[in-house]
């Protein structure tokens, strides 16, 4: 019987030769990794222009430090985002990751929500460093947790992406404007104690923005009805935080 090699089979033992992970490669490709995934496992097939795509980058000689330095060098060109480094590595979450992954393919906003401790804030983490090649203006971590005034949340987020105030109009609609035309994902990290500012600027944010993509974690729902609100999904407390 003839042994055929397929595309998705091709990419999955030239990535394991190569030594790049689906997370890797669907960061530096911008593709998600679940798509990676189902071309792996022949569930869909790739469009010629990212077939041609994938087998340039996989076509490198099988050099595996050379290609993970261009991979990281080209990360260090553009720096697009201002999340930590985790200092001890990720642990568990598969499902959740992949079912966020789905999520952010049809939805702008997303909520982890879930009690103190439970991992929202490295979930959320996790999930923006995996899909920074989506966002050509970049990844940028609002850490709301020691904020004292819900009057402060427009400047946390002004301070965090570079922007200053201007004269005769407010922060917000400064934030607003400065948005309108660019594709990011802001992470709104720790907003249960200023939950209601933040909830009018997301709203604000997600009207005046229309590739704006936006993260939170928050200990209680943010009281917003998204157009493109997906069911949440509710997980074990023990294991993380349900989707709103
Ligand atoms: N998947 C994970 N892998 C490794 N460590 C984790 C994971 N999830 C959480 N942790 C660790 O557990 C601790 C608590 O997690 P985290 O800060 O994300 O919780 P949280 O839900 O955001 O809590 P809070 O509501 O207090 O902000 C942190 O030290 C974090 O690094
Ligand atoms: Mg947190």
């Amino acid at each position: 019987m003839k042994d055929e090699m397929s595309f998705g089979l091709w990419l999955k033992q030239r990535r394991i030769l190569l030594g790049i992970t689906q997370s890797q490669l669907a960061q530096h490709t911008g593709y998600s990794v679940s798509l990676i995934q189902k071309i792996e496992a022949n569930q869909r097939r790739p469009s010629q222009q990212m077939a041609e795509q994938l087998t340039n980058i996989l076509s490198l000689p099988d050099d595996q430090p050379a290609l993970l330095q261009t991979l990281a060098a080209q990360q260090r060109l553009t720096p697009r985002h201002n999340l930590p480094i985790a200092l001890t590595s990720f642990v568990d979450r598969v499902a959740e990751i992949r079912r966020l992954h789905q999520i952010c393919e049809h939805t702008r906003l997303i909520s982890l929500i879930g009690p103190g401790g439970v991992g929202k804030t490295r979930l959320a983490i996790h999930l923006a460093s995996e899909r920074l090649q989506a966002f050509p203006d970049g990844v940028w971590l609002v850490e709301l947790a020691a904020l004292g005034d819900p009057v402060l949340v427009p400047q946390a987020v002004a301070h965090v992406l570079g922007i200053n105030e201007e004269a005769n109009r407010s922060l917000e609609e400064t934030l607003a404007a400065h948005l309108a035309h660019r594709q990011l994902l802001l992470v709104l990290d720790n907003c249960e104690h200023v939950i209601d500012a933040c909830a009018q600027l997301v709203t604000l944010l997600l009207q005046s923005a229309a590739r704006l993509n936006i993260l939170v974690t928050s200990r209680t729902p943010l009281a917003i009805v998204w157009r493109d609100a997906i069911p949440s999904t509710t997980t074990s407390r023990s294991r993380c935080c349900h989707f709103v």
